[in-house]
């Protein structure tokens, strides 16, 4: 038989292959060093926003549904943020003289849209899905932090890696059942309406409202609720911290 490659080819195709898996783990390793430290993860600094838009006011004080205004949460990778259309079904009636509401205006006649400033955002080799963490019941303020008293929107988590797995290695934890007549995934909506309602709210509960992902009780009760949610969801955490599970 016709020899297509000399003897050493072989090393030289194993070689590369490494180098090429060794190279971008690298440029992620030290790029990544830069951006652990504490100033630069962004946790709890709000964010300037062209309109000064207050969650806290909409989302608790007037109760307005998260879906509403991020309307795509459940049911794809994505949250989406609201259309100038959607804040001028109400703006367009209310609050017309405000100076804060100019932008909005102008964005309304000129067709333009916002530009919100991004708060919360993995690097571009992640792989996120809103849909699955919702369906699966796991709360907005899990991952967000206090959204509904915020008057300028900051951010919750580091989102590192590592934060991830945490839950990720055992969500059992991070299970919780708030009304059990309903799904899982409008169960996520259920802290709000217990909160608009003045609602005395367990350890738990608490808690996650606050956005404290660390406090979240760990106690031997709790598991056991968490096992058997993770049972009736049907979630297999055996592979969930696979690499490919979130860089694909
Ligand atoms: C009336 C519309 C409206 C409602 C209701 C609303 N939001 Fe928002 N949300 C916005 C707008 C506008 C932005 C972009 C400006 C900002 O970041 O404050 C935003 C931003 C966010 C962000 C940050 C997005 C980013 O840039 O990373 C999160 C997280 C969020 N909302 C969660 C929620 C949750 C949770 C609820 C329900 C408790 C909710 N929102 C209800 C309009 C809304
Ligand atoms: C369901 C109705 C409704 C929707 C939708 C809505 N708002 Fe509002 N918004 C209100 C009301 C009511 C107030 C005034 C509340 C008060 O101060 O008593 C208000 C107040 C505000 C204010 C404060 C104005 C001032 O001068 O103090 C800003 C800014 C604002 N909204 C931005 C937005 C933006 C941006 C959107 C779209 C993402 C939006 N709103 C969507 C009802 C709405
Ligand atoms: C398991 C954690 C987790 C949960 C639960 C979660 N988010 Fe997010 N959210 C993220 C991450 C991570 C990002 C950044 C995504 C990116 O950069 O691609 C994000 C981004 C966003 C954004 C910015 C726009 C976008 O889609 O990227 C909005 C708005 C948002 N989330 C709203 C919500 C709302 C509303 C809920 C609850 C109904 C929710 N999130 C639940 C982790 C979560
Ligand atoms: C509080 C718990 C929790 C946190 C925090 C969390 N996840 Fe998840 N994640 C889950 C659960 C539960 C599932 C669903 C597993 C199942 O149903 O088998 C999941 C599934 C996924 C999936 C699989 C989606 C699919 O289509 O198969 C991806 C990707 C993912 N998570 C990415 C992330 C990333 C990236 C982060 C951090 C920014 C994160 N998750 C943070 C609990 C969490
Ligand atoms: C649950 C989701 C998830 C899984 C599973 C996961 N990663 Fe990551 N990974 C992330 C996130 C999120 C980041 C971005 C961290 C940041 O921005 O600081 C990241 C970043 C990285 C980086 C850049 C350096 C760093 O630590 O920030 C490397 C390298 C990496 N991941 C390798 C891996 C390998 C190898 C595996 C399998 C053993 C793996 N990841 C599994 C979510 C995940």
């Amino acid at each position: 038989m016709v020899q297509l490659f000399k003897p050493n080819a072989n090393t030289y195709a194993k070689v590369s292959l490494i180098m090429g898996a060794v190279i971008p783990f690298c440029v992620f390793y030290f790029g990544s060093t830069i951006t652990r430290a504490p100033y630069n993860t962004g946790v709890g600094i709000p964010r300037d926003q062209p309109i000064p838009f207050s969650h806290r006011h909409h989302a608790m004080e007037l109760g307005i549904d998260c879906r509403f205004c991020h309307t795509s949460v459940e049911t794809s990778a994505v949250a989406g943020l609201p259309t100038t259309e959607v804040c001028m079904t109400c703006h367009s009636q209310i609050w017309t003289n405000s100076p804060l509401l100019e932008p909005l205006r102008k964005s309304w006649e000129t067709g333009t849209p916002i530009e919100w400033v991004k708060v919360n955002r993995v690097p571009d080799f992640v792989y996120f899905d809103h849909s699955i963490h919702i369906n699966r019941g796991i709360n907005c303020n899990t991952c967000h932090g206090p959204i509904q008293q915020m008057t300028i929107t900051e951010k919750g988590q580091t989102f590192h890696m590592s934060w991830c797995l945490e839950c990720h290695r055992d969500p059992a934890d991070f299970m919780y059942e708030w009304n059990a007549d309903e799904s899982p995934r409008q169960q996520v909506f259920e802290l709000y309406k217990k909160l608009m309602a003045g609602e005395k709210l367990t350890g738990y509960e608490y808690e996650i409202a606050e956005g404290h992902f660390k406090k979240i009780p760990k106690d031997k009760a709790h598991q056991e609720l968490g096992e058997s949610l993770m049972e009736t969801r049907q979630i297999n955490k055996s592979q969930l911290t696979d690499c490919y599970v979130c860089h694909r």
